[in-house]
This record gives C-alpha cells, sequence and structure tokens, in this order.
C-alpha cells in the first residue's frame, strides 16, 4: 500500500440481491472484511469512500415476487431495509447505502449504456432466445433450467450453475425446460446488444490481468485466467440487455429499444458509480474527515483512486472482467487496483443454503443474540474463508476440532485472553490508583516492560502489513498474541500481590497495562469496533488513529478512567443448544438427511408377496414437465409427466409439500401401468411414487445426470 502513489481509495462491497435477508456467510464472505479495511484506511487517516447498496434487479426478485404476489418493488423495499438494518447493527460502517431502484441509479445506467451504444462498444445481434409459447414471455437465463453441461448438476440455471459455480448461457444446458410453466422452451427471434469480450481479451484485458500476478489472491488470478482462454475458449460477446419487465430499460433514444431492459449483472456494478453519486447529493455538506474528495469523479476518474471490490468467489468473473470490460469502454474511468475475493463459510459440515433454510441469519442473530455483534465479527474473522471455503460451527465439545467453534472462540479467546487482560488492568487502576493511570516511574521498570514493548512494535508492523495484503484472519489472530503477551506480562509482575510490599512497583506494571490496552484499543478497532470504542470511552480517548501506534504516542496516555463497560460475555450452553436446535429444525424441514433421520424413516416390511405379483408393476423414471395446481384441492397437483412412453397427465397428492414451480423439470418414479381413475373430474393416468421421510418431507428421483425417461426401475 505505501508504494502506491494513489492516495486515495474507493472500496466497495458487492451489492447483495434484495430478495432475502442477509446470512453469516455474506458478512464473512465480503462485508466483514470490506470494513476491516476501510476503518484501517481511516485510522491511517487516508481519503476513502467505502460505497454499498441493495442489489434490487435480477430475477430472483421478480421470482419472489411472483411467489408472494406482490410486487418487486415490495420486495425490494423490504429487504433493503431488513439488509440495511442489519449491516448497520454489525457496525458495517458504509458511507452510502444505496440501491439500484434509485433515480439516480437508473439515469447513470441509462447513460452509462448510452455511451457504450454512441461509441460502437456495443454489438447488436439478432438472435434466437427462449421463449415461453404457454407463457407468451421470452425466458430469462433465471427461468430456464436443466443439466448443467459441466458438472451435471440437473437443477442448473440459464445463466449459472449453483453446484459448480460455471457461468452458463441458456443454450449450454442439457434438456431445458421453462421454471413459468414447465412447457419445453421454443427459440424465437430478438435483438440484443453485446459486449464484446474477445475484443476486450485480445486487446489488453489478458495483459492487464496478467499483470497483477503476484498481487492479487491466487484464487482470483485462477479463476481470471481459466475464463480467457485460446481460439474456441476464447472469452464471447457477452448479451447486456434482456426481455425483461422489471430492471433499468434501455434508453429511448436506442431503435429497438421496446421491451427491453439493462442485464442485472450490467446495471449493478454501475451500481458502485451511482451509489458514490448519491453520496455526494445527499452528503456533500456533511462529509466524513475521511472522504477528502468533492465529487463522485473524483473516486472514480483514471489515476485518481485506487478501487478496490470486495466480493465473494462467485462474482469474481463480473468484477475481474466484465465490469472491467465496461469501464474501459466507457473510458477514463479507473479499473480495479485489487479484488481481494473471499471463497464460501458453510454453517455445521453443510453449504449455506437460503432455499434450505441452513443459515444464520443476521437478524434472527441479533434478537438471539443480544450485545454479541462484535463477538460475530471475531468468530467470523478468525474462521474466514481467505484462501478456501470454511466452516462456521456453534458448539465447543471439548475436542481440538471444535476449538475454532464460536463458543469456543468466544469464551476461551475473547473472555479468557483479551477481555480478561483488559479487565484486570482496569480493575486494578481503579482499586489501586483510585481510577487514574499511574504516572511513569523509570525505577521500576522490569527488563519484562520492554521486551513487551519491542513485541508490540513487531506486531504493530505485522498487524499492518497482514491488513494491507487482505490477510485479515492473520492480523486478528496477531493482536490476540499481543493480548496474550499483556496477560503473560501481568502473571509474572503480579500487581495485585505486589502491591501490598511494593505499591510504586505495581502501579508501574498498571501504567505498562494501560499502555497495551491503549495499542489494543486501536488495534482491533477495525475487527472489533463495538469494543475499541467502550475502552476509547474507558481509557477518556477522544479519537483513535493508527500513526499513534507508529509514532509509540499511545505510550504517552494519562489521566482518569471512566469506568468500563462489559466487552464480552462467556457463552452459556443453553444459548448454543438454542441456535442448534433451530438448526436441526431447520434441517428436518429441508432436505438434509442424517444418519438418525434416515433410521427414523424405516417403517415395518409389508407382508410378503410372490414374484408374478411383482412383476406386474410397471414403475419407470419419468419428468414433470409442467405443473398446475387442481382448483379447490388443497393438496392436489396437476402433473405432465413425460414417461418415456408418453407424456400424461398425472394428480398427484403432493401439493401441501411443493409450488408447481418447484417440481417442474424434477424427474420422480411412476407407476404407469395404474388403472387410470377420475378425481374431481380429471382422469389421472398413473402414479407418482415418492420416498417420504419421518417428517413426511417428500425427495425426488436425486442422480448426477439426468435419468432418461421411460428407464424401468427394477
Ligand atoms: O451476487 C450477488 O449477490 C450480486 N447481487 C452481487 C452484485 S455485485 C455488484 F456488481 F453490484
Ligand atoms: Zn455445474
Amino acid at each position: 500500500m505505501e508504494s502506491n502513489t494513489i492516495n486515495r481509495y474507493t472500496v466497495t462491497a458487492a451489492l447483495p440481491y434484495a430478495n432475502g435477508p442477509v446470512h453469516i456467510g455474506h458478512l464473512a464472505g465480503c462485508y466483514i472484511p470490506a470494513d476491516i479495511y476501510v476503518r484501517y484506511l481511516r485510522l491511517k487517516g487516508k481519503d476513502v469512500l467505502f460505497v454499498c447498496g441493495s442489489d434490487e434487479h435480477g430475477i430472483p426478485i421478480t421470482i419472489k415476487a411472483k411467489n408472494e404476489s406482490v410486487s418487486p418493488q415490495e420486495v425490494v423495499d423490504k429487504y433493503h431495509a431488513i439488509m440495511k438494518n442489519a449491516f448497520d447493527a454489525f457496525g458495517i460502517d458504509f458511507d452510502i447505502y444505496s440501491r439500484t431502484s434509485a433515480d439516480i441509479h437508473k439515469e447513470t445506467a441509462s447513460a452509462f449504456f448510452l455511451d457504450l451504444y454512441k461509441k460502437g462498444e456495443l454489438i447488436e445481434k439478432e438472435t434466437e432466445e427462449f421463449f415461453d409459447p404457454e407463457a407468451n414471455e421470452f425466458l430469462a437465463d433465471r427461468y430456464i433450467v436443466g443439466t448443467c453441461p459441466s458438472c451435471s448438476n440437473p437443477d442448473a440455471y440459464g445463466d449459472q450453475c449453483e453446484k459448480c459455480g460455471k457461468s452458463l448461457s441458456p443454450e449450454e444446458l442439457i434438456n431445458p425446460i421453462s421454471k413459468l410453466s414447465g412447457a419445453v422452451p421454443v427459440k424465437r427471434k430478438t435483438v440484443h446488444w453485446y459486449i464484446d469480450l474477445g475484443k476486450h481479451q485480445d486487446e489488453w484485458l489478458k495483459q492487464w490481468i496478467e499483470s497483477k500476478k503476484g498481487e492479487w489472491k491466487s484464487n482470483v488470478m485462477g479463476q481470471c485466467l481459466s475464463w480467457m482462454g485460446e481460439g474456441e475458449n476464447k472469452l464471447k460477446p457477452r448479451a447486456v440487455t434482456r426481455d425483461l419487465k422489471w430492471g433499468v430499460p434501455v434508453p429511448a433514444e436506442i431503435p429497438g429499444h421496446e421491451g427491453k431492459m439493462l442485464y442485472v449483472w450490467f446495471d449493478a456494478p454501475i451500481g458502485y458509480i451511482s451509489a458514490t453519486k448519491d453520496f455526494f447529493n445527499k452528503k456533500a455538506n456533511q462529509k466524513p474527515q475521511w472522504v477528502k474528495g468533492n465529487s463522485w469523479e473524483d473516486y472514480w476518474a483514471e489515476g485518481k483512486t485506487n478501487l478496490i471490490h470486495f466480493i465473494g468467489k462467485d462474482n469474481i468473473v463480473f468484477h475481474c472482467i466484465i465490469f472491467p470490460s465496461m469501464l474501459k469502454s466507457f473510458g477514463n474511468l479507473t479499473l480495479p487496483a485489487n479484488v481481494p475475493a473471499n471463497e464460501f463459510l458453510n454453517l455445521e459440515g453443510d453449504k449455506i443454503s437460503t432455499s434450505r433454510n441452513w443459515a444464520v441469519w443476521l437478524h434472527e442473530y441479533l434478537q438471539d443474540m443480544p450485545g454479541r455483534e462484535d463477538e460475530l465479527r471475531y468468530v467470523l474473522t478468525a474462521n474466514m474463508p481467505e484462501t478456501k471455503d470454511n466452516d462456521f460451527i456453534w458448539k465447543y465439545d471439548g475436542t481440538d476440532n471444535t476449538t475454532d467453534s464460536f463458543q469456543a472462540r468466544v469464551n476461551n479467546e475473547l473472555v479468557n485472553n483479551l477481555g480478561n487482560f483488559v479487565n484486570r488492568v482496569m480493575v486494578l487502576i481503579h482499586k489501586f490508583n483510585d481510577g487514574k493511570i499511574p504516572v511513569s516511574n523509570p525505577l521500576y521498570v522490569m527488563p519484562e516492560e520492554d521486551e513487551l514493548y519491542s513485541f508490540s512494535e513487531t506486531q504493530i508492523e505485522l498487524i499492518s502489513s497482514k491488513i494491507e495484503n487482505f490477510e485479515f484472519r492473520a492480523a486478528l489472530s496477531e493482536i490476540m498474541k499481543l493480548s496474550s503477551a499483556g496477560n503473560k506480562f501481568l502473571q509474572v509482575a503480579e500487581p495485585w500481590k505486589t502491591y501490598k510490599k511494593n505499591p510504586q512497583a505495581a502501579l508501574q506494571s498498571l501504567l505498562v497495562g494501560a499502555r497495551l490496552t491503549n495499542a489494543l484499543a486501536i488495534l482491533i478497532a477495525p475487527f472489533l469496533p463495538h469494543t475499541s470504542k467502550k475502552l476509547a470511552i474507558a481509557l477518556n480517548l477522544n479519537e483513535l488513529s493508527w500513526i499513534s501506534l507508529k509514532d509509540k504516542s499511545y505510550m504517552h496516555i494519562s489521566g482518569s478512567l471512566n469506568p468500563l463497560e462489559l466487552l464480552f460475555k462467556k457463552v452459556e450452553e443453553n444459548e448454543i443448544s438454542v441456535q442448534l436446535e433451530k438448526l436441526e429444525t431447520n434441517r428436518k424441514q429441508g432436505s438434509i438427511s442424517t444418519q438418525t433421520q434416515k433410521k427414523e424413516l424405516i417403517s415395518p416390511s409389508k407382508p410378503e408377496i410372490q414374484f408374478d405379483d411383482f412383476s406386474k408393476i410397471d414403475i419407470r423414471i419419468g419428468t414433470i414437465i409442467h405443473a398446475e395446481k387442481v382448483p379447490k384441492a388443497d393438496k392436489l397437483l396437476k402433473l405432465s409427466v413425460n414417461t418415456g412412453i408418453d407424456t400424461r397427465t398425472i394428480l398427484s397428492g403432493i401439493a401441501e409439500h411443493f409450488t408447481p414451480e418447484e417440481v417442474i423439470g424434477k424427474q420422480v418414479t411412476v407407476l404407469v401401468n395404474l388403472a387410470p381413475r377420475k378425481m374431481r373430474g380429471i382422469e389421472s393416468q398413473g402414479m407418482i411414487l415418492m420416498a417420504e421421510d419421518a417428517d413426511g418431507k417428500l425427495v425426488f428421483v436425486k442422480s448426477e445426470t439426468m435419468i432418461n425417461p421411460g428407464s424401468e426401475v427394477r
């Protein structure tokens, strides 16, 4: 950082989709690292602007609105507020938290597109796109599901496979179907605009990415380079518009704009720029002192700033390839100086999943564990998935495997190490010196005191360099080593004992404790802002500054202490049980099976039958291609099932378990030679067979690849 000649920073954190609340994976993946980095820069007196906001376009939002029978605007209003509250509570201190449904964003994104169009940077192409002949709509990539060509996940979306992370286009899916109606999509002609990524790759992009080797994280470099092959594998033109109803409209100046919206991944990153404009529109007269620039251009013009994007690994391609190409096409805008993407956080050994409700939701945590915000920040930083996926677990069971659990880290590291050190110093200064920080007395300096100072110096350097290198876990661990050293010093000096015989020596050792507490108050400020504030109040510090660590002015602490608010509280068994029970309930409601549940599933065997009875049964694999509710029948879904032999109507009593949208595309076993029978005036031509667990949860056929409909089950 110091070698860099540009002294300004524009820090962004990925705009979260406003289609649901945020969870611990989001915090650990991008918001905590971004906040740590920004707080550090501010403490160093750097010029920095920290922007974020809600990503309010995109198909997941329209899907949610459709499922909940509300407007997309209602969906985003609700989640924008929930997310903003959660970020505030955890001290994620954005200078502005904007939103992409704001007018300023629509204007900015629209003007950006028009600029690229006028410069001839966009290719106009007529293509045939997937169209749902039943719903009479073009199908957004997300509305098409099928099998991933790369990993054979049968539930891949037309834009991305969530299993292997591969970015896809609908054409690449095997056996695509529409999520809207279950119809097999047909191709229709439509015109769209594309950004020519291959041209960018050749002209500058590949070279630019390669120039970041050694500087950017290796997980990020690896992904970027894997995208830019040669010949066939070169980057392809990427469509930046869609036939949609919710989004930023293609500017009216452009012929053929009717019914077209900007692709969400075109407008979302421009959201960083519009959030910057939003900041200067709203806060120009009440800027915090660290925002030294005066206009949005100061934070976006080429050569004026270091642009740092904090994101999760699923966003790498958009921030390292597509958005830079857009910025380059626009011209005179800065490209990212770094994109320190994190890997994913898992929860109790399983992938965090919104659909399975396998997550620790921040708004729920805030209710369940009030006052423990910094504790979660601590644990998520200590376990941050910086170089590989990492796991969050709640409970410490005394084994080595659980020493990085929430409970162990809070109790052993925060309560017993940091909290204990600071408390002892504060309590003893109150007790022995009436709350006044002792004045230095060189006669009583122990050799251990000087050793502690020199260790502090080493640690301060190390912590700075780790933060600058985006190694936040390591930085935090080095801070904790310093606190441990403080505890060891107290164990040697034993002021609580020494005071009786040698009060001067005891007071000198407490002065050392106060100095180290002062240093710690600053060092933890990026990581544990609430705790740092409590320390600053107790020590009567008006302002914290990293400079005082470097020039050692933190050593000159003096004056009276204020009472110290409780820093950390031991995490009790019952608190952990509540969280684990909650997860267990979710696990049962979701589709994760455990050994215990598998046991519960087993019901006693039915009476014996002869082979002849069995051989009469014809069971095949079928794919559900259409589903709808049966009016006035709460339990029934009317399904169209491709059995391989034919496509037939089957009524199934699964409506209480699944919505029609959820079953379309799923594979099931079908009893195909059951005599037809009429229900509610509809003839059902067979029966769907599904496994049912102890809680009545039904399970579809799961396979690595789609099974050919008509395959016999024997
Ligand atoms: O993955 C996501 O949650 C996206 N909403 C991130 C967008 S980041 C930026 F480009 F706006
Ligand atoms: Zn895949």
